[in-house]
């Protein structure tokens, strides 16, 4: 196994493609396959590792990678996969994984695992995983419940049933999940290695992901100022949906159609001050912040700390300041899709966002940053943003390619993102949109423009459906199922089909009425559409994007 860089200083790389080409090509000699960059001189013996991973959003995916550049410096010859690219036989090959999976819809496996856990439960022909190492990273949400890290606690006890030896335990992570990664990837580095502790390696290469981070990011957001806050429901609608936008001017940000916004919020301050009421607080009582240091309570309520689910909560008993803030979770960052091309917006970033507002025993609640965009961030006033990369969901590089979008809701945000985009690059594919909402008159969102786009052209084909204009309800699905003959031929087209919205029921529904097309429309059986259905995954000509 050589040691020594194999591509000469004098090569014409620059110093991370030397080092990202001598982590490759010792991979490749030492076990024929790919490592991943800043491969460095280590004091181990290399040793083969799969980093394979589930992943909707892209965490655990970019986790992944991450991890196998560590690991890679650490002296394995490490690579990072997708599930989708796995077959329950590679890890038989492999014999090293750590597993890293996010959990997706209630529970369920993300997309790009979907194959590979019905692999690994095919009837009566289950493969055996005997000899294989693994451990698991679930990725997940502790306000999921019962879900929480349900995926990956399935594929570890699988895995364990087919044979597969477990060398450390599976660590499930709510949301920020940083330091519990470096705490399970030590340790299953270590037994992967058959060591107490791993050695750290003698480089000055990262070990991770550069902590050194240029410009804007999740840990260093952008202050955006507001320029847009328009309703696009008129007022006799019982939704409220709002076209909000920022301005990236002097940021440098640029994103792709298909990423996601993430956006800081704060609480409504009348709810802060009906808990501290509620509880008899002094709300100037200095308290920690979940990131280190201190501010009065208040404060920290609206700006640090989760406490929608304390709305309306009576107090059973007295409790300290300090000891209820320590029972909080830290306020998180809200994603949004993004619903604008830069090509369209120079230096603008677009949102299509729905006021959530809900009545639930006898209590008003208000989503915490849907309502924060829409009633309490004032034009000109700044809010901290960073770019979420959705890997997953892209327009196809070819532009000639069909596009077929679903997007009823706020599902239509990066529809219209793709359709400035296919607009301002002239692609010559055509382009297909499902839109659908409660009321024509009232919910049609992005109106104008979208009948713009059909007399123009840019929009191949349109279908509406307004659940609530008719006496039974007319969804997205049924005029899929309503056009059958003509989607069918789109898909064999290599039409892309993208879903955005709701998660639970829309997205569920217009997978079952995909499936009922291509059985209907297609002649095929059930087994070949969902083998269909599939193959469009492992293609990536069927992407979603839902929540
Ligand atoms: C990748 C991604 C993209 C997204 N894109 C968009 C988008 O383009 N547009 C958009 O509007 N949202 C989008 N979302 C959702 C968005 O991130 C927020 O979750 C949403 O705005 C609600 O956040 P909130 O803080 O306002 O609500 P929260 O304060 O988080 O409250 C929401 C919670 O309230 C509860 N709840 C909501 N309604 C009811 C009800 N009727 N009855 C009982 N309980 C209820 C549920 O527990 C729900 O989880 C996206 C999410 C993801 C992950
Ligand atoms: N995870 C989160 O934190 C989060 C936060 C906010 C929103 N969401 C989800 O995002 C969704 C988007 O909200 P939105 O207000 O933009 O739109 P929406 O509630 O999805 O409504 C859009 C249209 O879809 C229809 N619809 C309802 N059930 C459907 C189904 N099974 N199949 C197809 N269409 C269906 C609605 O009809 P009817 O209303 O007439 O039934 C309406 O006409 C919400 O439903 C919610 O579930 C999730
Ligand atoms: C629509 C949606 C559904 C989710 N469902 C669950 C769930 O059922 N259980 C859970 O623990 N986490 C759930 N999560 C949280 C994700 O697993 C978590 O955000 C994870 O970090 C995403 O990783 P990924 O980007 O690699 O997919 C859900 C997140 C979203 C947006």
């Amino acid at each position: 196994m050589p040691q020594i860089p194999l591509i000469p200083e004098s090569a014409p790389f620059t110093s991370e493609q030397r080092a990202w080409l001598n982590g490759f090509l010792a991979g490749i000699i030492s076990r024929g396959e790919s490592a991943g960059p800043a491969a460095a001189t280590t004091n181990t013996v290399s040793r083969p590792l799969l980093i394979a991973f589930g992943s909707q959003s892209g965490n655990a995916e970019s986790l992944a990678k991450r991890l196998a550049r560590d690991a890679t410096s650490r002296g394995f010859a490490a690579r990072a996969a997708g599930l989708d690219s796995l077959q329950p036989a590679d890890l038989v090959r492999e014999q090293n994984v750590l597993l890293i999976t996010s959990t997706w819809g209630e529970g369920d496996m993300p997309d790009n695992a979907i194959s590979f856990w019905d692999a690994l439960n095919q009837n009566g022909s289950s493969p055996k995983l005997n000899g294989v190492k693994y451990s698991v990273l679930a990725l997940g949400d502790l306000n999921y419940g019962d879900t929480f890290c349900l995926a990956g606690k399935k594929l570890d006890t699988r895995l364990a049933e087919l044979g597969a030896v477990r060398v450390a335990p599976r660590v499930d992570c709510d949301v920020e999940f940083d330091d519990l990664a470096k705490t399970w990837s030590t340790a299953a580095f270590a037994a992967l290695t058959g060591e107490e502790k791993v050695e750290t390696p003698d480089t000055t290469a990262p070990a991770s992901e550069p902590t050194v981070e240029t410009g804007y990011t999740k840990k260093n957001p952008f202050p955006a100022p507001l320029i847009a806050n328009i309703a696009l429901n008129s007022p006799s609608s019982a939704k409220d949906t709002r076209h909000i936008a920022f301005s990236l001017t002097g940021s440098s940000l640029t994103y792709e159609v298909g990423d996601a916004l993430g956006v800081y919020v704060k609480n409504c301050p009348d709810v802060v001050d009906a808990i501290i009421t509620t509880h008899g607080f002094d709300a100037e009582n200095i308290v920690s912040l979940p990131d280190g240091g201190t501010a009065p309570l208040r404060e920290a309520l609206i700006g640090h700390y989760e406490v929608r689910h304390l709305q309306g909560v009576l107090p059973t008993e007295t409790i300290a300041a300090p000891d209820f803030i320590s029972g909080l979770r830290k306020l998180q960052p809200r994603l949004y899709s993004i619903a604008s091309s830069l090509k369209a917006h120079p230096e603008e970033v677009h949102l299509c966002v729905g006021a959530v507002r809900y009545e639930a025993h006898g209590i008003q609640h208000k989503g915490v940053a849907s309502t924060f965009l829409a009633d309490r961030l004032a034009l000109g006033d700044t809010t901290g943003v960073f770019f979420h990369v959705a890997k997953h969901f892209r327009l196809p590089t070819d532009l000639t390619k069909p596009v077929i979008m679903i997007g009823p809701g706020t599902g239509i945000a990066p529809f219209r993102a793709f359709l400035e985009e296919r607009e301002a690059t002239g692609a010559s594919g055509k382009n297909w949109l499902f839109f659908g909402d409660q009321r024509r008159a009232s919910d049609f969102l992005y109106h104008d423009q979208i009948v713009q786009w059909v007399q123009k052209g840019v929009l191949s084909r349109l279908d509406t459906a307004f659940s609530r204009d008719q006496e039974e309800k007319v969804y997205v699905q049924t005029r899929m199922l309503t056009a059958a003959a003509e989607l069918w031929q789109w898909l064999e087209e290599g039409a892309h089909f993208y879903v955005c919205g709701d998660a639970k029921r829309m997205a569920k529904d217009v997978d079952a009425a995909l499936h009922e097309i291509i059985q209907s429309a297609g002649g095929k059986t059930a087994e070949e559409a969902t083998a269909y259905v599939a193959d469009m995954k492992k293609n990536k000509r069927y992407q979603r994007d839902v929540y």
